[in-house]
């Protein structure tokens, strides 16, 4: 019968190649089936079957079946002897089991066929730490990332990063000491170091996608994410008012994803509100629903010198002791309005990312923070681990938790063997 192939936008160049007059895996009819599509397409995609004429070798179909059915059978290779198992294997039973699950892993092929995840240079997005200096300056406890000067260093690593397919990006400002306060107000400068930056990269790369950070610790004399009353008590509300100041700023400047990673109450719903009040209707927020009071994340306090004057965190940040309570955070994150819900850290916490896909519809991002990138360096430094490998399975891991997206300092570096392994 003859078939028709319709299907004119597939992908699958075998199936485009197809030479539809030599075509012998299909038997011929005279009746062709005929599917309600375009004449036009139908011409081009009708495939032939064998016609029954002579092949290149000479002989017709009829008369290679004739040979095989007269007992004339061609040879082909044998059968591949036995493998042999080395001296002193135990010769035993085999065991009687109608599951031997490691079929599905036997090779290279079946494993990629029954793959469940999958990780691509669009899932990255990279956190870039800028300053307002001209060099970039190493940092010391994250090797490989640097303060990268705003006008130069930062946007040839853009760059870099766009050559591999990760388009995304989020900053973190190094601000100057002099410009910090109490009350953070540089962070709401819109001729800071972030929205200048963001105008530039906007400029150069109108389709990159710029996340900023929504919390005031760059810009705190205190080095803490609100407002601290003088009897050390972080001001929420007054705090929050500050942060819509920030995140307007960020929106104004061209920003697309707003990121407040404070941990106020009811940032989201009052950051949406400002937003939408002065037209940024387009601007997205991604919450940090899930950020853990963390000691993962010294190696970037470093890299900030955003350290807390004093005491810690942890009446704002979440109890990495407490599951539950990412549930509670979830439910007000969704419902005043955010795009998307973030977990942080990342691997030690991907009971949470799993716990956030399984109960929202929102998309997940996952955050493999600067402690957690400064111990795989570390370790394939000093040759403890094969850092490549454990960068890979890290990400991985975190997508099969259920990130959508993963902000990670590996960025660049996983998505360059990503595309090296493509080739
Ligand atoms: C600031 C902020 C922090 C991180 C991201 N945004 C530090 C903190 O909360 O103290 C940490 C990121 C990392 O460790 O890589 N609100």
């Amino acid at each position: 019968m003859a078939t028709t192939l319709f299907n004119a936008s597939c992908s699958f160049p075998s199936i485009k190649v197809i030479d539809c007059k030599s075509y012998v895996g299909l038997r011929s009819n005279v009746n062709q089936v005929s599917l309600p599509v375009a004449t036009s397409q139908r011409r081009s995609l009708v495939v032939r079957a064998s016609n029954g004429h002579a092949n290149k070798l000479g002989r017709s179909d009829a008369e290679c079946e004739a040979a095989v059915a007269a007992g004339d059978v061609p040879e082909a290779p044998p059968v591949p002897p036995k493998p042999v198992a080395p001296a002193g294997t135990p010769v035993i039973q085999p065991l009687n089991l109608n599951r031997r699950p490691r079929r599905n892993r036997a090779s290279p092929t079946v494993r990629a066929a029954f793959q469940e995840t999958d990780i691509s240079p669009a899932n990255f997005v990279y956190p870039l730490f800028i300053h307002e200096g001209e060099e970039d300056t190493p940092i010391g406890a994250m090797p490989g990332c640097y303060r990268l000067g705003w006008r130069h260093g930062l946007v040839e690593e853009v760059a870099k990063a766009r050559a591999v397919g990760v388009n995304s990006i989020v900053l973190f400002p190094k601000v100057p000491e002099a410009l910090k306060n109490p009350t953070g107000d540089e962070a709401y400068n819109d001729n800071g170091l972030v929205p200048r930056t963001i105008r530039l990269l906007k400029d150069k790369y109108p389709d990159l996608i710029i996340y900023t950070d929504v919390a005031l610790d760059p810009y705190s004399s205190d080095g803490h994410d609100g407002i601290v009353r003088e009897d050390g008590v972080i001001m929420n509300d007054e705090t929050v008012h500050q942060l819509c100041k920030q995140a307007v700023s960020q929106a104004r400047a061209g920003a697309d994803v707003v990121s407040p990673s404070d941990m106020m109450d009811g940032r989201v719903g009052a950051i949406r509100a400002a937003l939408d009040a002065e037209g940024f209707q387009n601007v997205s927020i991604m919450s940090y629903t899930a950020k853990y009071a963390s000691s993962f994340y010294g190696p970037f306090r470093e890299a900030l010198d955003s350290n807390p004057r004093f005491g810690d965190k942890k009446t704002y940040q979440m109890n990495p002791a407490n599951y539950r309570e990412a549930l509670i955070e979830a439910r007000e994150d969704e419902a005043e309005g955010a795009d998307i819900l973030l977990v942080k850290p990342g691997l030690p916490y991907l009971d949470i990312i799993r716990l956030l896909r399984d109960k929202s519809p929102l998309p997940i991002a996952a955050y493999q923070v600067s402690g957690e990138y400064s111990m795989i360096k570390a370790g394939g430094v000093l040759k403890m681990i094969d850092e490549e490998k454990v960068m890979m399975e890290s990400l991985m891991c975190l997508r099969r938790a259920g990130a959508d997206i993963i902000l990670t300092y590996f960025a660049l570096q996983a998505a360059t063997y990503l595309c090296n392994q493509k080739r």
